[in-house]
């Protein structure tokens, strides 16, 4: 029997990680389970730093983004930085400690609530004996195995809105403009916001880009009377035989690179190449901040509820996903820590299907993807 859950949320936040919090709290309340919030991700967790979750601390954040747990993406309880006496940095794994603390505290499960990197903590937990449920996070939209992480659509809510308000000062100015967005080596939001925006160009990771089509679609639009044009860059998206846009590495995070500057770097190119004017906007942190979507509001409550109901049955080492419409379950090692090469990053993400439906549609409505 199941009595006693702890929960954490790991990596970047996202839309809809407060819904997923409240999913699993008010799940557990009806079995009888108690829960506990491990403050700042494996940070909290490694510190023994938690709070006691229960529905009148969820009550009401289900709208709100962020995580009331707080996030982290610079721990890894495995290989936590400390310097020995020659003032060099050694690597500890503080792992063992934790799992027998866990036990000692008679918990029976970890759920952890994170991207790739914090879903593979978890899953090296289950090989340290802890009972471990990941549910995957991400705006991004690319975890394998799940067809809809929640956060996406709210991230597509907002690059969409921002699509419809540069558009109309792009037609005001007959200017290019630019609209970068995030989504790391996948380039699910820029081409779910590219479409629903009516963008005129979408450039994504998984197609690399030859800009004399990018500019031969502005001359063709200009040709019909169109002097402005929009064009959604994902952050990941690099030209033929170039490389990814990296605006910094960081030191020793687990998510060392920082992507950023494909935008402008488009936008520049694009005005030398048809001598029109083009400026980029880099929609940054407006896409993971703010209140959640209804649907990521509804798909965060049954990522979380599931991951309480796997608790309760003691169906462990499992992520919760959602497939062909249903919330369902995957083990845990078979989606994380798995390398897919894209391009020049390494990296275990689910790509842009590229004979998928919102491919092909967006080539048969006459959006240029680059190539
Ligand atoms: O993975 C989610 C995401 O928002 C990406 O789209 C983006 O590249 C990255 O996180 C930014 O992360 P950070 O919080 O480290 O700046």
């Amino acid at each position: 029997m199941v009595k006693k859950v702890g929960v954490l949320t790991a990596g970047g936040d996202c839309p809809g990680l407060n819904a997923v919090i409240r999913g699993i709290v008010k799940t557990a309340e009806y079995a009888g389970v108690e829960v506990y919030g491990f403050l700042e991700g494996y940070k909290g967790l490694i510190e023994n730093r938690y709070i006691k979750l229960d529905p009148r601390v969820t009550g009401g954040i289900i709208s709100k983004g962020g995580t009331i747990l707080g996030s982290n993406n610079k721990t890894n309880p495995f290989a936590i930085p400390v310097k020995n006496d020659k003032g060099e940095v050694d690597y500890e794994d503080k792992s063992f400690e934790i799992v027998e603390r866990l036990k000692r505290d008679n918990y029976d499960c970890l759920i952890v609530i994170g991207g790739d990197g914090s879903l593979k903590s978890g899953r090296d937990f289950t090989r340290r004996g802890l009972n471990v449920i990941g549910v995957p996070k991400t705006i991004d939209n690319d975890v394998p195995h799940t067809d809809i992480t929640f956060g996406f659509y709210t991230a597509v809510d907002v690059a969409t809105e921002a699509i419809d308000r540069i558009k109309t000062t792009a037609e005001s100015h007959g200017r290019v403009l630019l609209l970068e967005v995030m989504g790391r080596y996948a380039g699910w939001i820029a081409l779910a916001a590219g479409i629903a925006g009516g963008a005129d160009t979408i450039l994504i990771p998984e197609i690399p880009y030859d800009l004399t089509k990018v500019a031969e679609k502005i001359r063709q639009r200009r040709a019909l009377g169109k002097k402005h044009s929009i064009i959604v860059v994902a952050e990941g998206a690099k030209p033929v035989d170039g490389e990814l846009m990296v605006k910094a590495t960081v030191g020793d995070s687990p998510d060392a690179v920082r992507l950023g500057g494909a935008g402008d770097y488009v936008a520049r190119e694009i005005e030398k190449l048809t001598g029109i004017e083009a400026r980029n906007t880099t929609l940054g942190y407006l896409q993971r901040g703010g209140n959640t979507c209804a649907y990521d509001r509804i798909l965060s409550t049954e990522y979380g509820s599931m991951a309480m109901k796997l608790a309760i049955e003691g169906k462990f080492n499992e992520m919760v996903t959602f497939t062909d419409g249903k919330i369902t379950h995957v083990p845990l090692d078979e989606v994380a820590g798995k390398e897919t090469k894209i391009g020049a990053a390494s990296s275990n993400i689910k790509p842009v299907d590229l004979d998928g439906d919102w491919i092909e549609t967006a080539r048969r409505i006459g959006i240029c993807l680059g190539d």
